[in-house]
Protein backbone atom coordinates (compact mmCIF):
# COMPACT_ATOMS: atom_id res chain seq x y z
CA UNK A 1 0.00 0.00 0.00
CA UNK A 2 1.11 3.21 0.48
CA UNK A 3 4.48 4.07 2.69
CA UNK A 4 4.57 7.77 5.31
CA UNK A 5 6.96 9.01 7.41
CA UNK A 6 7.19 11.73 9.65
CA UNK A 7 9.17 13.88 11.30
CA UNK A 8 9.59 15.95 14.39
CA UNK A 9 12.98 17.41 15.70
CA UNK A 10 15.63 19.88 15.49
CA UNK A 11 17.56 18.60 12.62
CA UNK A 12 16.14 19.95 8.92
CA UNK A 13 13.53 17.83 7.94
CA UNK A 14 13.33 17.20 3.96
CA UNK A 15 16.64 14.74 3.62
CA UNK A 16 15.28 12.76 6.74
CA UNK A 17 11.88 12.18 4.89
CA UNK A 18 13.09 11.89 1.51
CA UNK A 19 15.75 9.31 3.22
CA UNK A 20 12.90 7.55 5.07
CA UNK A 21 10.67 7.57 1.89
CA UNK A 22 13.13 6.02 -0.29
CA UNK A 23 12.93 2.88 1.89
CA UNK A 24 9.50 2.69 1.82
CA UNK A 25 9.19 3.11 -1.90
CA UNK A 26 8.74 -0.87 -2.12
CA UNK A 27 5.26 0.30 -0.71
CA UNK A 28 4.01 2.28 -3.23
CA UNK A 29 5.73 4.24 -6.31
CA UNK A 30 3.07 5.84 -8.51
CA UNK A 31 3.34 9.63 -6.88
CA UNK A 32 5.17 10.99 -3.75
CA UNK A 33 5.08 14.32 -1.70
CA UNK A 34 6.25 15.90 1.25
CA UNK A 35 4.50 18.85 3.44
CA UNK A 36 6.86 20.63 6.13
CA UNK A 37 5.74 23.32 7.85
CA UNK A 38 8.56 26.18 8.51
CA UNK A 39 7.90 29.56 8.66
CA UNK A 40 4.69 28.54 6.82
CA UNK A 41 3.65 24.94 5.70
CA UNK A 42 4.96 23.99 2.26
CA UNK A 43 3.49 21.07 0.15
CA UNK A 44 5.59 19.71 -2.82
CA UNK A 45 3.92 16.77 -4.72
CA UNK A 46 4.19 14.67 -8.28
CA UNK A 47 3.31 12.06 -10.42
CA UNK A 48 6.00 9.17 -10.43
CA UNK A 49 8.58 7.45 -8.41
CA UNK A 50 10.40 9.78 -5.26
CA UNK A 51 12.89 10.62 -7.82
CA UNK A 52 11.08 12.66 -9.63
CA UNK A 53 9.99 14.29 -7.21
CA UNK A 54 13.22 14.95 -5.58
CA UNK A 55 14.87 16.55 -8.76
CA UNK A 56 12.41 19.36 -8.54
CA UNK A 57 12.17 19.76 -5.01
CA UNK A 58 13.46 23.10 -3.68
CA UNK A 59 15.85 23.83 -0.49
CA UNK A 60 12.49 23.53 2.43
CA UNK A 61 13.31 25.02 5.36
CA UNK A 62 11.32 23.33 8.68
CA UNK A 63 11.40 21.02 11.30
CA UNK A 64 8.67 19.25 11.06
CA UNK A 65 6.78 16.86 8.47
CA UNK A 66 6.25 14.15 6.66
CA UNK A 67 6.40 12.38 3.41
CA UNK A 68 4.10 9.94 1.42
CA UNK A 69 4.49 7.64 -1.81
CA UNK A 70 1.46 6.09 -3.30
CA UNK A 71 -0.03 3.17 -4.33
CA UNK A 72 -3.25 4.22 -5.92
CA UNK A 73 -6.80 2.85 -5.28
CA UNK A 74 -9.08 5.90 -5.45
CA UNK A 75 -8.21 8.01 -8.50
CA UNK A 76 -5.51 7.32 -10.77
CA UNK A 77 -2.02 8.05 -10.20
CA UNK A 78 -1.57 11.73 -10.93
CA UNK A 79 0.14 15.08 -9.52
CA UNK A 80 -3.60 16.04 -8.61
CA UNK A 81 -3.97 12.43 -6.55
CA UNK A 82 -0.99 12.42 -4.57
CA UNK A 83 -0.88 13.07 -1.40
CA UNK A 84 -0.38 15.29 0.82
CA UNK A 85 -3.64 16.32 0.49
CA UNK A 86 -4.52 20.10 1.89
CA UNK A 87 -7.35 21.35 3.45
CA UNK A 88 -8.94 25.13 1.71
CA UNK A 89 -7.15 26.88 4.62
CA UNK A 90 -3.89 25.44 3.33
CA UNK A 91 -2.95 25.14 6.59
CA UNK A 92 -3.64 21.50 7.29
CA UNK A 93 -2.14 19.08 5.29
CA UNK A 94 -2.70 14.86 5.20
CA UNK A 95 -0.79 12.01 4.27
CA UNK A 96 -3.01 8.69 3.85
CA UNK A 97 -2.47 4.60 3.99
CA UNK A 98 -5.33 2.78 3.48
CA UNK A 99 -9.25 3.47 2.25
CA UNK A 100 -12.24 6.10 3.83
CA UNK A 101 -14.48 3.65 3.02
CA UNK A 102 -17.82 6.83 3.57
CA UNK A 103 -15.57 9.14 1.71
CA UNK A 104 -18.57 9.78 -1.07
CA UNK A 105 -20.96 10.45 1.79
CA UNK A 106 -18.40 12.41 3.52
CA UNK A 107 -17.21 14.39 0.47
CA UNK A 108 -21.16 14.99 -0.59
CA UNK A 109 -21.67 17.02 2.92
CA UNK A 110 -18.57 18.69 3.07
CA UNK A 111 -19.28 19.96 -0.21
CA UNK A 112 -22.82 21.21 0.60
CA UNK A 113 -21.05 23.28 3.31
CA UNK A 114 -18.65 24.88 1.19
CA UNK A 115 -15.24 23.39 1.32
CA UNK A 116 -13.55 22.57 -2.33
CA UNK A 117 -11.97 19.56 -3.37
CA UNK A 118 -9.97 18.95 -6.37
CA UNK A 119 -8.50 15.45 -6.04
CA UNK A 120 -10.33 12.33 -7.18
CA UNK A 121 -9.27 10.67 -3.93
CA UNK A 122 -10.97 9.13 -0.47
CA UNK A 123 -8.32 10.97 1.32
CA UNK A 124 -9.10 14.35 0.57
CA UNK A 125 -12.44 14.02 2.68
CA UNK A 126 -10.55 13.38 5.49
CA UNK A 127 -8.74 16.74 5.48
CA UNK A 128 -11.38 18.77 4.82
CA UNK A 129 -13.62 16.80 8.06
CA UNK A 130 -10.22 17.70 9.85
CA UNK A 131 -10.89 21.01 8.96
CA UNK A 132 -14.60 21.62 9.33
CA UNK A 133 -13.93 20.63 13.40
CA UNK A 134 -10.28 22.39 14.04
CA UNK A 135 -10.98 25.11 16.84
CA UNK A 136 -6.88 25.71 17.22
CA UNK A 137 -5.78 21.78 18.27
CA UNK A 138 -5.03 19.63 15.64
CA UNK A 139 -5.06 16.53 17.64
CA UNK A 140 -8.60 17.25 18.65
CA UNK A 141 -10.33 17.80 15.26
CA UNK A 142 -8.45 14.89 14.30
CA UNK A 143 -10.20 12.47 16.82
CA UNK A 144 -13.18 14.17 16.04
CA UNK A 145 -13.03 13.68 12.04
CA UNK A 146 -11.81 10.12 12.51
CA UNK A 147 -14.98 9.22 14.77
CA UNK A 148 -16.55 9.97 11.38
CA UNK A 149 -14.27 8.34 8.81
CA UNK A 150 -15.03 4.65 8.14
CA UNK A 151 -12.27 2.55 7.00
CA UNK A 152 -8.53 1.69 7.20
CA UNK A 153 -5.94 4.24 7.79
CA UNK A 154 -2.23 5.26 8.83
CA UNK A 155 -2.13 9.01 8.74
CA UNK A 156 0.09 11.17 9.47
CA UNK A 157 -1.38 15.06 9.66
CA UNK A 158 0.37 18.67 10.15
CA UNK A 159 -0.80 22.47 10.96
CA UNK A 160 0.90 25.12 9.60
CA UNK A 161 0.33 27.17 13.18
CA UNK A 162 1.44 23.99 15.38
CA UNK A 163 5.20 23.49 14.32
CA UNK A 164 6.68 20.77 15.83
CA UNK A 165 3.98 18.23 16.09
CA UNK A 166 2.73 15.80 13.70
CA UNK A 167 -0.25 13.88 14.52
CA UNK A 168 -0.79 10.25 13.28
CA UNK A 169 -3.46 7.92 13.56
CA UNK A 170 -4.10 3.71 12.77
CA UNK A 171 -6.53 1.68 11.89
CA UNK A 172 -5.95 -1.49 9.81
CA UNK A 173 -3.16 0.02 8.03
CA UNK A 174 0.66 -0.13 10.01
CA UNK A 175 2.23 2.77 11.69
CA UNK A 176 5.16 2.62 13.89
CA UNK A 177 6.81 5.10 16.20
CA UNK A 178 10.57 5.57 16.15
CA UNK A 179 12.27 7.02 19.49
CA UNK A 180 15.28 9.24 18.97
CA UNK A 181 16.79 11.45 21.50
CA UNK A 182 15.23 15.06 21.13
CA UNK A 183 13.49 13.96 18.00
CA UNK A 184 10.91 11.44 17.07
CA UNK A 185 9.96 9.82 14.15
CA UNK A 186 6.89 7.91 12.53
CA UNK A 187 6.38 5.58 10.11
CA UNK A 188 4.66 2.48 8.13
CA UNK A 189 7.84 0.32 8.07
CA UNK A 190 11.14 0.09 9.81
CA UNK A 191 13.19 0.61 7.30
CA UNK A 192 12.30 4.43 7.24
CA UNK A 193 13.67 4.27 11.05
CA UNK A 194 16.95 2.72 11.19
CA UNK A 195 19.46 5.29 10.34
CA UNK A 196 18.13 7.27 13.04
CA UNK A 197 17.01 4.75 15.96
CA UNK A 198 16.34 0.93 16.61
CA UNK A 199 14.23 1.86 19.30
CA UNK A 200 10.51 1.63 18.19
CA UNK A 201 6.69 1.68 19.75
CA UNK A 202 3.95 -0.02 17.78
CA UNK A 203 0.76 2.25 17.09
CA UNK A 204 -2.30 -0.19 17.25
CA UNK A 205 -5.82 0.28 15.96
CA UNK A 206 -7.90 2.89 16.50
CA UNK A 207 -5.03 4.74 18.48
CA UNK A 208 -3.94 8.35 17.93
CA UNK A 209 -0.41 9.73 18.33
CA UNK A 210 1.41 12.99 18.43
CA UNK A 211 5.14 13.25 18.11
CA UNK A 212 7.37 16.53 18.89
CA UNK A 213 10.50 16.83 19.48
CA UNK A 214 11.13 15.87 23.30
CA UNK A 215 7.95 13.06 23.35
CA UNK A 216 5.47 11.05 21.98
CA UNK A 217 1.57 10.64 23.31
CA UNK A 218 -0.17 7.80 22.33
CA UNK A 219 -4.09 7.65 23.05
CA UNK A 220 -7.08 5.71 21.91
CA UNK A 221 -9.99 7.50 19.94
CA UNK A 222 -11.39 8.70 23.33
CA UNK A 223 -8.36 10.09 24.22
CA UNK A 224 -7.33 8.33 27.09
CA UNK A 225 -3.41 7.83 27.16
CA UNK A 226 -1.97 4.05 26.64
CA UNK A 227 0.96 3.44 27.89
CA UNK A 228 3.36 0.88 26.04
CA UNK A 229 6.68 0.08 26.30
CA UNK A 230 9.17 0.47 23.75
CA UNK A 231 11.28 -2.64 21.71
CA UNK A 232 14.24 -2.92 19.79
CA UNK A 233 14.87 -3.64 16.23
CA UNK A 234 17.55 -6.42 16.07
CA UNK A 235 17.69 -5.83 11.47
CA UNK A 236 20.21 -3.43 10.91
CA UNK A 237 20.69 -0.69 8.30
CA UNK A 238 23.00 -2.85 6.30
CA UNK A 239 19.65 -5.64 6.44
CA UNK A 240 18.02 -2.73 4.51
CA UNK A 241 20.50 -1.68 1.49
CA UNK A 242 21.61 -3.93 -1.31
CA UNK A 243 24.93 -5.30 -0.33
CA UNK A 244 26.73 -4.98 -3.28
CA UNK A 245 24.08 -6.81 -5.57
CA UNK A 246 22.09 -5.24 -8.37
CA UNK A 247 18.52 -5.56 -6.88
CA UNK A 248 17.29 -6.10 -3.78
CA UNK A 249 15.18 -9.14 -5.58
CA UNK A 250 18.71 -10.80 -6.40
CA UNK A 251 20.06 -10.25 -2.89
CA UNK A 252 17.21 -11.82 -1.09
CA UNK A 253 17.27 -15.46 -3.55
CA UNK A 254 20.45 -15.32 -2.07
CA UNK A 255 20.00 -15.21 1.22
CA UNK A 256 17.73 -17.78 1.10
CA UNK A 257 19.94 -20.10 3.11
CA UNK A 258 20.26 -17.59 6.02
CA UNK A 259 16.75 -17.45 6.52
CA UNK A 260 16.36 -21.31 6.20
CA UNK A 261 19.01 -21.47 9.04
CA UNK A 262 17.74 -18.69 11.34
CA UNK A 263 14.34 -19.95 10.85
CA UNK A 264 15.26 -23.35 12.46
CA UNK A 265 17.64 -21.86 14.94
CA UNK A 266 16.68 -23.56 18.00
CA UNK A 267 13.82 -24.87 16.88
CA UNK A 268 14.43 -28.22 15.77
CA UNK A 269 16.10 -30.43 18.20
CA UNK A 270 13.52 -30.35 20.39
CA UNK A 271 11.14 -29.26 18.37
CA UNK A 272 9.99 -25.75 20.48
CA UNK A 273 8.17 -23.87 18.16
CA UNK A 274 7.00 -20.67 20.07
CA UNK A 275 4.56 -22.55 22.57
CA UNK A 276 2.55 -24.34 19.47
CA UNK A 277 0.44 -27.16 20.51
CA UNK A 278 -1.00 -29.55 18.36
CA UNK A 279 -3.36 -31.69 20.69
CA UNK A 280 -7.01 -31.72 19.96
CA UNK A 281 -6.23 -30.72 15.98
CA UNK A 282 -7.79 -33.11 13.81
CA UNK A 283 -7.35 -31.11 10.36
CA UNK A 284 -5.49 -28.23 8.87
CA UNK A 285 -6.69 -25.37 6.53
CA UNK A 286 -4.00 -22.85 5.22
CA UNK A 287 -5.13 -19.67 4.11
CA UNK A 288 -2.87 -16.85 2.45
CA UNK A 289 -2.83 -14.60 -0.61
CA UNK A 290 -0.31 -15.00 -3.24
CA UNK A 291 2.93 -16.15 -2.82
CA UNK A 292 1.84 -16.69 0.40
CA UNK A 293 -1.05 -18.98 -0.72
CA UNK A 294 1.35 -21.08 -2.87
CA UNK A 295 3.30 -21.83 0.61
CA UNK A 296 -0.09 -22.37 2.11
CA UNK A 297 -0.80 -24.91 -0.76
CA UNK A 298 2.65 -26.87 -0.65
CA UNK A 299 1.77 -26.79 3.17
CA UNK A 300 -1.45 -29.04 2.60
CA UNK A 301 1.27 -31.49 1.30
CA UNK A 302 3.96 -31.35 3.42
CA UNK A 303 1.30 -31.59 7.02
CA UNK A 304 -0.08 -34.39 5.01
CA UNK A 305 3.08 -36.29 4.28
CA UNK A 306 4.53 -36.06 7.46
CA UNK A 307 2.20 -35.54 10.14
CA UNK A 308 -0.44 -37.79 7.92
CA UNK A 309 -3.08 -35.13 9.07
CA UNK A 310 -5.73 -33.92 6.64
CA UNK A 311 -4.90 -30.65 5.07
CA UNK A 312 -6.24 -27.93 2.65
CA UNK A 313 -5.23 -24.32 1.32
CA UNK A 314 -8.04 -21.58 0.38
CA UNK A 315 -7.21 -18.34 -0.54
CA UNK A 316 -8.06 -16.08 2.12
CA UNK A 317 -9.98 -13.33 -0.10
CA UNK A 318 -12.20 -16.46 -0.79
CA UNK A 319 -12.22 -18.08 2.94
CA UNK A 320 -13.37 -14.69 4.51
CA UNK A 321 -16.62 -14.39 2.73
CA UNK A 322 -17.39 -18.71 2.19
CA UNK A 323 -19.85 -20.39 4.32
CA UNK A 324 -17.28 -22.94 5.72
CA UNK A 325 -18.19 -26.35 6.51
CA UNK A 326 -19.35 -26.75 10.48
CA UNK A 327 -15.85 -28.91 11.79
CA UNK A 328 -13.28 -26.68 13.56
CA UNK A 329 -9.69 -27.36 11.62
CA UNK A 330 -7.10 -25.48 12.93
CA UNK A 331 -6.49 -22.59 10.36
CA UNK A 332 -2.94 -21.40 10.15
CA UNK A 333 -2.94 -17.98 7.99
CA UNK A 334 0.29 -17.01 6.09
CA UNK A 335 1.35 -13.66 5.21
CA UNK A 336 5.00 -12.45 5.07
CA UNK A 337 4.11 -8.45 5.96
CA UNK A 338 1.20 -9.55 8.82
CA UNK A 339 -0.84 -6.57 7.24
CA UNK A 340 -2.56 -8.02 3.98
CA UNK A 341 -6.20 -7.06 4.59
CA UNK A 342 -7.82 -10.30 3.16
CA UNK A 343 -5.56 -12.42 5.30
CA UNK A 344 -6.51 -10.44 8.49
CA UNK A 345 -10.56 -10.52 7.42
CA UNK A 346 -9.69 -14.09 7.03
CA UNK A 347 -8.42 -14.49 10.88
CA UNK A 348 -10.87 -12.74 12.01
CA UNK A 349 -13.68 -14.92 10.27
CA UNK A 350 -11.65 -18.27 11.18
CA UNK A 351 -12.21 -17.20 15.07
CA UNK A 352 -15.73 -16.25 14.87
CA UNK A 353 -16.46 -19.81 13.83
CA UNK A 354 -14.91 -20.68 16.68
CA UNK A 355 -11.40 -21.97 15.12
CA UNK A 356 -8.16 -22.26 16.72
CA UNK A 357 -5.68 -19.62 14.68
CA UNK A 358 -2.06 -19.88 13.92
CA UNK A 359 -0.22 -17.16 12.39
CA UNK A 360 2.84 -17.14 10.35
CA UNK A 361 5.03 -13.97 9.60
CA UNK A 362 7.96 -12.00 8.88
CA UNK A 363 7.09 -9.04 10.62
CA UNK A 364 7.37 -8.94 14.47
CA UNK A 365 4.23 -7.20 15.83
CA UNK A 366 2.63 -6.77 12.82
CA UNK A 367 -1.78 -6.84 12.94
CA UNK A 368 -1.89 -10.87 11.88
CA UNK A 369 0.10 -11.63 15.30
CA UNK A 370 -2.93 -9.56 17.65
CA UNK A 371 -5.90 -11.68 14.92
CA UNK A 372 -4.51 -15.33 16.36
CA UNK A 373 -3.85 -17.31 19.10
CA UNK A 374 -0.21 -17.93 18.68
CA UNK A 375 2.28 -16.66 16.27
CA UNK A 376 5.30 -18.66 14.43
CA UNK A 377 7.92 -16.00 12.95
CA UNK A 378 9.63 -16.41 9.74
CA UNK A 379 13.16 -15.26 10.42
CA UNK A 380 13.93 -14.34 7.12
CA UNK A 381 15.49 -10.70 8.12
CA UNK A 382 13.44 -7.57 5.91
CA UNK A 383 12.60 -8.25 2.68
CA UNK A 384 12.30 -5.14 0.58
CA UNK A 385 11.91 -6.71 -3.12
CA UNK A 386 7.95 -6.56 -3.65
CA UNK A 387 8.13 -10.00 -5.11
CA UNK A 388 8.37 -12.59 -2.16
CA UNK A 389 11.61 -15.00 -2.59
CA UNK A 390 13.04 -15.38 0.64
CA UNK A 391 10.01 -15.05 2.77
CA UNK A 392 8.25 -17.70 0.62
CA UNK A 393 11.41 -20.17 1.49
CA UNK A 394 10.95 -19.21 5.49
CA UNK A 395 7.27 -19.88 5.31
CA UNK A 396 8.15 -23.60 3.95
CA UNK A 397 10.59 -24.24 6.16
CA UNK A 398 7.99 -22.89 9.20
CA UNK A 399 5.62 -25.43 7.75
CA UNK A 400 8.26 -28.22 7.83
CA UNK A 401 8.50 -27.47 11.61
CA UNK A 402 4.60 -27.45 12.22
CA UNK A 403 4.78 -30.97 10.44
CA UNK A 404 7.00 -32.49 12.63
CA UNK A 405 5.64 -31.17 15.71
CA UNK A 406 2.56 -32.82 14.78
CA UNK A 407 3.67 -35.61 13.50
CA UNK A 408 5.49 -36.53 16.73
CA UNK A 409 2.27 -35.37 18.69
CA UNK A 410 0.40 -37.45 16.97
CA UNK A 411 2.63 -40.57 16.98
CA UNK A 412 2.92 -40.34 12.78
CA UNK A 413 6.35 -40.13 13.14
CA UNK A 414 8.74 -42.97 14.64
CA UNK A 415 11.90 -41.93 16.26
CA UNK A 416 14.15 -42.67 13.18
CA UNK A 417 11.82 -41.15 10.87
CA UNK A 418 11.82 -37.95 13.07
CA UNK A 419 15.76 -38.11 13.23
CA UNK A 420 16.26 -38.03 9.63
CA UNK A 421 13.31 -35.71 8.53
CA UNK A 422 15.31 -33.23 11.13
CA UNK A 423 19.07 -33.73 9.21
CA UNK A 424 17.56 -33.27 6.24
CA UNK A 425 15.87 -30.31 7.04
CA UNK A 426 19.24 -29.09 8.71
CA UNK A 427 20.70 -29.70 5.45
CA UNK A 428 18.74 -27.86 3.22
CA UNK A 429 20.70 -24.21 3.54
CA UNK A 430 23.47 -26.24 1.41
CA UNK A 431 20.79 -27.68 -0.69
CA UNK A 432 20.16 -24.38 -1.51
CA UNK A 433 23.63 -23.04 -1.82
CA UNK A 434 24.00 -25.51 -4.79
CA UNK A 435 21.50 -24.05 -6.88
CA UNK A 436 22.24 -20.47 -5.94
CA UNK A 437 25.63 -21.50 -7.28
CA UNK A 438 24.03 -22.46 -10.41
CA UNK A 439 23.25 -18.65 -11.05
CA UNK A 440 25.44 -18.68 -14.44
CA UNK A 441 23.63 -21.89 -15.95
CA UNK A 442 20.28 -20.28 -15.16
CA UNK A 443 20.94 -16.90 -16.56
CA UNK A 444 22.00 -18.47 -19.73
CA UNK A 445 18.79 -20.71 -19.99
CA UNK A 446 16.79 -17.18 -19.25
CA UNK A 447 18.53 -15.75 -22.52
CA UNK A 448 16.98 -18.63 -24.13
CA UNK A 449 14.00 -19.15 -23.47
CA UNK A 450 13.21 -15.60 -21.84
CA UNK A 451 11.78 -14.02 -25.45
CA UNK A 452 9.21 -15.73 -25.62
CA UNK A 453 5.48 -14.38 -25.18
CA UNK A 454 3.81 -16.57 -23.36
CA UNK A 455 5.67 -19.63 -21.08
CA UNK A 456 3.95 -22.26 -19.79
CA UNK A 457 4.98 -24.14 -16.27
CA UNK A 458 3.97 -27.63 -15.25
CA UNK A 459 4.29 -29.40 -11.85
CA UNK A 460 1.82 -32.00 -9.93
CA UNK A 461 1.53 -32.72 -6.87
CA UNK A 462 3.49 -31.11 -4.06
CA UNK A 463 5.45 -29.12 -7.00
CA UNK A 464 2.06 -27.90 -8.95
CA UNK A 465 2.09 -24.72 -6.34
CA UNK A 466 5.53 -24.74 -7.28
CA UNK A 467 4.99 -24.39 -10.67
CA UNK A 468 2.32 -21.99 -9.63
CA UNK A 469 4.51 -19.66 -8.07
CA UNK A 470 7.49 -19.66 -10.25
CA UNK A 471 4.63 -18.45 -12.85
CA UNK A 472 3.84 -16.08 -10.48
CA UNK A 473 7.22 -14.88 -9.70
CA UNK A 474 8.07 -14.59 -14.00
CA UNK A 475 4.51 -12.53 -14.50
CA UNK A 476 5.08 -10.29 -11.39
CA UNK A 477 8.56 -8.94 -12.76
CA UNK A 478 9.30 -9.59 -16.16
CA UNK A 479 5.82 -9.13 -17.48
CA UNK A 480 5.73 -11.75 -19.59
CA UNK A 481 2.09 -13.73 -19.71
CA UNK A 482 3.33 -17.17 -17.47
CA UNK A 483 0.35 -19.81 -16.56
CA UNK A 484 0.95 -22.62 -14.22
CA UNK A 485 -0.93 -25.81 -14.40
CA UNK A 486 -0.92 -29.29 -13.17
CA UNK A 487 0.22 -31.21 -15.29
CA UNK A 488 -2.25 -33.87 -15.69
CA UNK A 489 -4.76 -30.71 -16.40
CA UNK A 490 -3.23 -30.22 -19.57
CA UNK A 491 -5.06 -32.26 -21.79
CA UNK A 492 -8.11 -31.44 -20.45
CA UNK A 493 -7.77 -28.25 -22.03
CA UNK A 494 -4.86 -25.77 -22.08
CA UNK A 495 -2.72 -28.04 -24.26
CA UNK A 496 -4.34 -26.27 -27.17
CA UNK A 497 -2.25 -23.38 -26.49
CA UNK A 498 0.67 -25.14 -26.81
CA UNK A 499 3.02 -24.87 -29.74
CA UNK A 500 6.74 -24.29 -30.33
CA UNK A 501 5.89 -20.72 -29.46
CA UNK A 502 5.66 -21.33 -25.92
CA UNK A 503 8.13 -22.88 -23.66
CA UNK A 504 7.12 -25.29 -21.15
CA UNK A 505 9.15 -25.18 -18.22
CA UNK A 506 8.24 -28.96 -16.13
CA UNK A 507 9.31 -29.47 -12.45
CA UNK A 508 10.19 -33.34 -12.97
CA UNK A 509 12.16 -33.85 -10.07
CA UNK A 510 12.04 -37.69 -8.32
CA UNK A 511 8.54 -37.55 -6.62
CA UNK A 512 5.54 -39.42 -6.50
CA UNK A 513 4.93 -38.19 -9.72
CA UNK A 514 7.90 -38.11 -11.70
CA UNK A 515 6.85 -40.61 -14.52
CA UNK A 516 3.50 -39.12 -15.27
CA UNK A 517 5.20 -35.54 -15.41
CA UNK A 518 7.52 -37.53 -18.19
CA UNK A 519 4.57 -38.33 -19.97
CA UNK A 520 2.91 -34.91 -19.56
CA UNK A 521 6.39 -33.31 -20.82
CA UNK A 522 5.94 -36.25 -23.82
CA UNK A 523 2.50 -34.65 -24.42
CA UNK A 524 4.10 -30.66 -24.62
CA UNK A 525 7.19 -32.08 -27.09
CA UNK A 526 5.09 -33.53 -29.45
CA UNK A 527 3.12 -30.33 -30.18
CA UNK A 528 6.59 -28.63 -30.20
CA UNK A 529 7.39 -26.82 -27.51
CA UNK A 530 10.58 -26.32 -26.53
CA UNK A 531 10.73 -28.05 -23.13
CA UNK A 532 13.23 -26.68 -19.89
CA UNK A 533 13.05 -28.82 -17.19
CA UNK A 534 13.69 -28.79 -13.36
CA UNK A 535 15.60 -32.41 -12.93
CA UNK A 536 16.93 -34.23 -10.06
CA UNK A 537 20.98 -34.69 -10.31
CA UNK A 538 22.20 -37.41 -12.19
CA UNK A 539 18.53 -38.15 -13.90
CA UNK A 540 19.97 -39.34 -17.36
CA UNK A 541 16.95 -40.62 -18.71
CA UNK A 542 14.83 -36.98 -18.24
CA UNK A 543 17.47 -35.12 -20.23
CA UNK A 544 16.94 -37.31 -23.41
CA UNK A 545 13.52 -35.87 -23.25
CA UNK A 546 13.54 -32.62 -23.06
CA UNK A 547 15.45 -29.54 -24.43
CA UNK A 548 17.35 -28.02 -20.94
CA UNK A 549 17.75 -29.26 -17.42
CA UNK A 550 18.22 -27.25 -14.45
CA UNK A 551 19.56 -29.84 -11.92
CA UNK A 552 18.50 -29.92 -8.59
CA UNK A 553 20.65 -31.68 -5.35
CA UNK A 554 18.75 -35.10 -4.66
CA UNK A 555 16.66 -34.87 -1.83
CA UNK A 556 13.18 -36.53 -0.30
CA UNK A 557 10.53 -35.05 -2.59
CA UNK A 558 8.64 -33.58 0.63
CA UNK A 559 11.76 -30.80 0.50
CA UNK A 560 11.71 -30.46 -3.38
CA UNK A 561 9.53 -27.48 -3.39
CA UNK A 562 12.48 -25.51 -1.55
CA UNK A 563 15.90 -25.72 -3.90
CA UNK A 564 13.24 -25.52 -6.92
CA UNK A 565 11.53 -22.61 -5.76
CA UNK A 566 14.93 -20.98 -5.76
CA UNK A 567 15.88 -21.78 -9.24
CA UNK A 568 12.44 -20.64 -10.56
CA UNK A 569 13.31 -17.28 -8.68
CA UNK A 570 16.48 -17.22 -10.26
CA UNK A 571 15.33 -17.98 -13.53
CA UNK A 572 12.32 -14.95 -12.96
CA UNK A 573 14.76 -12.42 -11.85
CA UNK A 574 17.63 -13.26 -14.87
CA UNK A 575 14.51 -13.19 -17.15
CA UNK A 576 13.36 -9.72 -15.89
CA UNK A 577 16.85 -8.26 -16.24
CA UNK A 578 17.42 -9.32 -19.66
CA UNK A 579 14.32 -7.20 -20.57
CA UNK A 580 15.54 -4.47 -18.25
CA UNK A 581 12.44 -4.37 -15.85
CA UNK A 582 12.10 -2.29 -12.93
CA UNK A 583 12.52 -5.46 -10.87
CA UNK A 584 11.95 -4.36 -7.30
CA UNK A 585 9.08 -1.98 -7.80
CA UNK A 586 6.85 -4.23 -10.78
CA UNK A 587 4.62 -1.39 -11.92
CA UNK A 588 0.64 -1.77 -10.56
CA UNK A 589 2.40 -4.04 -7.64
CA UNK A 590 3.02 -2.99 -3.43
CA UNK A 591 4.75 -5.35 -0.96
CA UNK A 592 1.90 -5.22 0.80
CA UNK A 593 -1.94 -4.59 -0.05
CA UNK A 594 -3.61 -3.31 3.01
CA UNK A 595 -6.96 -2.70 1.38
CA UNK A 596 -9.21 -5.71 0.54
O1 LIG B 1 2.39 -10.04 2.94
P1 LIG B 1 1.66 -11.21 2.36
O2 LIG B 1 2.48 -12.45 2.34
O3 LIG B 1 0.32 -11.42 2.97
O4 LIG B 1 1.39 -10.81 0.84
C1 LIG B 1 0.56 -11.60 0.03
C2 LIG B 1 0.71 -11.21 -1.41
O5 LIG B 1 0.29 -9.90 -1.62
C3 LIG B 1 2.17 -11.34 -1.88
O6 LIG B 1 2.64 -12.63 -1.67
C4 LIG B 1 2.29 -11.00 -3.36
O7 LIG B 1 1.69 -12.01 -4.12
C5 LIG B 1 3.75 -10.76 -3.74
N1 LIG B 1 3.80 -9.74 -4.72
C6 LIG B 1 4.42 -11.98 -4.22
O8 LIG B 1 5.64 -11.80 -4.83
Amino acid sequence: MCGIVGYAGGRNALPILLDGLKRLEYRGYDSAGVAIVGSALQVVKDKGFIANLEAQLPAIAGSTGFAHTRWATHGAPSKVNAHPHVDCTGKIALAHNGIIENFAALREKLEARGHRFVSQTDTESLVHLIESYYEGDLEDATRKALHEARGSYAILAVHADEPGRVVGARNESPLVIGLGPDENFLASDVPALLRYTDRVLYVMDKEMVVITPKGVAIKDLEGHAVTREPQRITWSLEDAEKGGFDHFMLKEIHEAPKAIHETLLGRLANLEVDGFLSEGITSVKLVACGTSYHAAMIGKYILEEIARIPASAELASEYRYSQGPTDRPLVILITQSGETADTLGAAREARRRGCKTLGITNILGSSLTREVDTTLYTRAGIEIAVAGTKTFIAQLIVLYLIALKMGQDRGTLGYDDLDRLKDQLRSLPRTVQNVLDRSAEIRALAAKYGNARDIFYIGRHANYPVALEGALKLKEISYIHAEAYAAGELKHGPLALVTPQTPVIAVAVQDPTYDKVRSNIGEVSARGAPVLALGTSGDRELAKYVDDVIEIPEIPWVFSPVPVSVALQLFAYEVARLHDCPIDKPRNLAKSVTVE
